[in-house]
């Protein structure tokens, strides 16, 4: 039988977010349907409200979830009722070029569920990342379900799902800081304080947190970095070189995703070094940089989705460790929040105060 549940709808473009009943169908073969235990609030439901992503509304917003399996549709063996779940946007297709490569985490044709989600008149939703987790159930592909230590508290667990994955392995992953490297992180948001972390996890020897507001600052040193750098109170690519003898870092985390952050990591690195974009650009910004400095700084300049991770092998480890206290998830939860407060938590983040607010159901 179809359930009816609450759900967070943004019914148009720029219009505000409101609680509808949402009819979750019974998980068809591949899926599941998970009841949601927390989810977080992430810059990038925003930009699906502000029709920044594509058109089709209406959307069902939520994406950074943990919960447990209700029920699983035919020929799903990975997960089953009463797990405890992580879900994630990278449900790998296991066929793709990408795949049979042995490069899963570069999946050029990951899953959702087959079946929508719809309003009581039968409208069709557009889940957010193909997840919808701010709402009581979800029906999502059960590859997008990744089992991990029920152990974890829900709220920090699902953080895994988003940015604090996408932070964190844009530093272990893509930028594969290693012991001993020196690491600046531009923008400390939720992403940047998470690459951050994710330096720490590594063992960079020297990690130099880069934003224009003081509060992030003292975040990112608490989470792991060893040097603050305002870049309101003078160039930050200056103050970046001289923390690092004069030489710039060895891996640069643009985590605002603005043209002027990436030149700044761009000239703020060493040379041989590496730039990870992680921060989203919008479709008008442009880059110009001197052809030659491309060429002779040499190097690696690269850009991250999801941190290059792999659900399956990275969020289990990663709840290993947070349950080890050796991974500090809890420190991205600014505060939780009902259901309705999904709108007034949108504000709170354009304003940056919070690094995430998260529902707790
Ligand atoms: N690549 C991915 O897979 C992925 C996943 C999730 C989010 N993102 C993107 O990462 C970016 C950061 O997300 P977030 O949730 O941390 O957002 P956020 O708004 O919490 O953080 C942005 C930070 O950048 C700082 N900042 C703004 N302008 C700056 C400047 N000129 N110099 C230095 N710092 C500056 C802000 O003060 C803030 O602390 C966004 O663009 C988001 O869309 C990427
Ligand atoms: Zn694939
Ligand atoms: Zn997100």
């Amino acid at each position: 039988m179809p359930q009816r549940v609450r759900g967070v709808i943004a019914p148009g473009k720029g219009a505000p977010v409101r609680i509808e009943t949402i009819v979750v169908p019974d998980p068809g073969p591949g899926e599941a349907v998970v009841k949601v235990q927390a989810c977080g609030v992430c810059h990038t439901d925003l930009h699906y409200r502000e029709g920044g992503i594509n058109d089709e509304f209406p959307f069902l917003l939520g994406h950074e979830a943990a919960g447990i399996v209700e029920s699983v549709g035919d020929g799903v063996t990975e997960v089953a009722p009463g797990d405890f779940v992580i879900l994630n946007w990278r449900a790998v297709c296991g066929q793709c070029r990408a795949c049979r490569r042995g490069r899963p985490q570069y999946c050029f044709n990951t899953h959702n569920a087959e079946q929508k989600m719809t309003l009581e008149d039968g409208t069709e939703l557009s889940a957010a990342l193909g997840i919808g987790a701010f709402a009581d159930k979800t029906l999502v592909a059960a590859g997008q379900c990744t089992k991990v230590d029920p152990a974890a508290s829900p709220a920090a667990a699902g953080l895994l799902g988003c940015g604090v994955m996408a932070g964190l392995g844009a530093a272990v992953n893509t930028g594969a800081v290693s012991r001993g490297d020196t690491v600046a992180v531009i923008g400390c948001g939720g992403v940047g304080s998470a690459a951050v972390m994710g330096a720490r996890l590594a063992g960079a020897a020297r990690i130099i947190a880069v934003d224009i507001d003081d509060n992030k600052l003292a975040t990112a040193l608490r989470l792991g970095a060893t040097h603050s750098v305002n870049s309101r109170a003078g160039d930050p690519v200056a103050a970046i070189q001289e923390l690092t003898g004069g030489n710039g870092a060895d891996v640069v985390i643009e985590a605002v995703g603005r043209p002027e952050t990436y030149k700044q990591a761009f000239y703020a690195r060493d040379l041989a070094g590496t730039v990870v974009l992680v921060g989203v650009p919008t479709p008008e910004m442009k880059l110009e940089l001197p052809l030659l400095d491309v060429f002779g700084r040499g190097g690696a300049l690269k850009s991250s989705w999801y941190g290059d991770c792999l659900p399956s092998r990275d969020f289990p480890m990663l709840i290993d460790l947070y349950l080890q206290g050796r991974l500090d998830l809890d420190a991205f939860v600014s505060e939780t929040i009902p259901l309705d407060g999904v709108e007034e938590a949108f504000v709170r983040m354009h304003k940056g105060e919070v690094l995430r607010s998260v529902v707790v159901f």
